[in-house]
């Protein structure tokens, strides 16, 4: 297929990238560098540095013959992004584009407004591209599981159909985000649902719990490919960062009391979500959704795998219960369905101790890159 991924610089979109042209898929990326700018300018920058995206195509090409196309642009620009998609005619469009961190969108009113104009004129505009140039396209739309925050009954795939004084109907499942970010997300879909509706596109929307892992099977073929991997508060991911600081021996900064409890899913297995998502496209006026996660776990049943897994390999590992920063339950009911992707052929990686042996591994070469200082600030809401 032709497959245009957006965001392609970042943590998920690199690899992502690699493993469908290695599938022979013919992929353009797309990027503005927002991920690495906003990391330098709040010094939280990533483990190791990672070679800029054209380079690393080249790297691609060199190391494994395979070609992967590279434009540098934002998509918030309809003049940049409109003849991308005319020109190229991608059959399937992947979208990380978008400011993924939940704390920084709480971080300042110019965060907030960054985040807001970015995800949703970024989401605009690609379906405004694919209306103009290229209709047939379907949206893969990163979303997150966050959106629909911890209701006190069983979060279904997206739909919830409700029985109301004695009629029926079928409705996106309610949402209810806990932070701004992952509001956005949610007006992500309500403005897709839309254009879905009137227009008549094919979207899937990709609920995702967070995500951890360091090496896919293209990013290990040389250090060049690695993908961007941080361990700071505001773009590291929980148990991402609780290895960076299980190594580094910084405490583990479980908030509160730890019973949050998510879905978590493995790099390797987003990427195959993703592929199966893009090769089952719903038919043309259907927005189809699905919970991208493999498993649930509370924030101290992590910090305990880690812990112990830490500790069994030499490093002195410390779990803190700090005051909680964010406005959020602590303990709650939290029974997410995630049967749709498996239905269609995923096989989950676990988080088993070899997994995090290996995430250990990873970490640990790097040891002297890691600053004590990023990995806390405290963005409080
Ligand atoms: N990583 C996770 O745990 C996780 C969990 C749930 C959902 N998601 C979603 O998945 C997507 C990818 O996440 P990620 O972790 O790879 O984030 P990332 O920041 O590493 O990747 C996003 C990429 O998009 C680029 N980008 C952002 N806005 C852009 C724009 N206007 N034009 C061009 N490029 C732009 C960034 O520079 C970055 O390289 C995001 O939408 C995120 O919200 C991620």
């Amino acid at each position: 297929m032709r497959v245009l991924i957006l965001g392609g610089d970042g943590y998920l979109g690199w690899p992502t990238a690699m493993t469908f042209s290695k599938k022979d898929h013919e992929v353009m990326v797309v990027d503005n560098y927002l991920r690495r700018d906003l990391a330098r300018k709040h010094d939280v920058e990533p483990l190791w540095s990672v070679p800029n995206l054209l380079e690393r195509v080249r790297t691609w090409h060199e190391i494994t013959g395979h070609t992967i196309r590279a434009r540098i642009g934002d998509c918030c620009e309809y003049s940049f992004l409109a003849p991308i998609f005319k020109e190229f005619q991608p059959e399937a469009v992947i979208h990380y584009a978008e400011q993924p961190s939940a704390p920084y969108s709480m971080l300042n009113h110019e965060a907030a407004r960054i985040t807001l104009n970015n995800n949703l004129q970024s989401t605009m505009n690609i379906a405004w591209a694919i209306h103009e140039h290229v209709p047939t396209c379907h949206i893969v739309k990163l979303g997150t599981m966050g959106v629909y925050g911890t209701p006190n009954i069983d979060i279904e795939e997206g739909w919830i159909d409700i029985e109301h004084k004695g009629r029926k109907d079928r409705f996106l499942f309610p949402r209810q985000a806990s932070s701004f970010y992952h509001t956005t997300k949610i007006q992500d879909t309500d403005m897709l649902w839309f254009y879905v509706r009137t227009w008549g596109i094919r979207v899937t929307d990709l609920q995702q719990g967070p995500v951890y892992g360091i090496e896919t099977d293209d990013t290990i073929l040389d250090d060049r490919l690695k993908t961007i991997f941080s361990y700071d508060e505001i773009f590291g991911t929980v148990l991402n960062r609780f290895v960076v600081q299980a190594v580094s021996g910084y405490p583990l900064t479980v908030y509160g009391k730890g019973g949050q409890t998510r879905g978590y899913i493995n790099i390797k297995d987003t990427i195959r979500c993703v592929e199966l998502a893009m090769l089952n496209s719903p038919k043309a006026g259907r927005l189809n959704i699905f919970n991208q996660v493999t498993e649930t776990f509370s924030v101290n049943e992590l910090a305990d795998k880690v812990a112990r897994v830490g500790r069994d390999r030499g490093h002195h590992v410390e779990v803190k219960n700090i005051k909680n920063p964010r406005i959020e339950k602590e303990e709650h009911y939290y029974n997410p369905t995630y049967s749709g992707l498996k239905e269609l052929g995923l096989e989950p990686h676990l988080l088993t101790d070899d997994v995090l042996n290996s995430m250990f591994e990873g970490v640990e070469k790097y040891k002297q890159n890691i600053q004590q200082h990023k990995i806390f600030r405290g963005v409080k809401w």
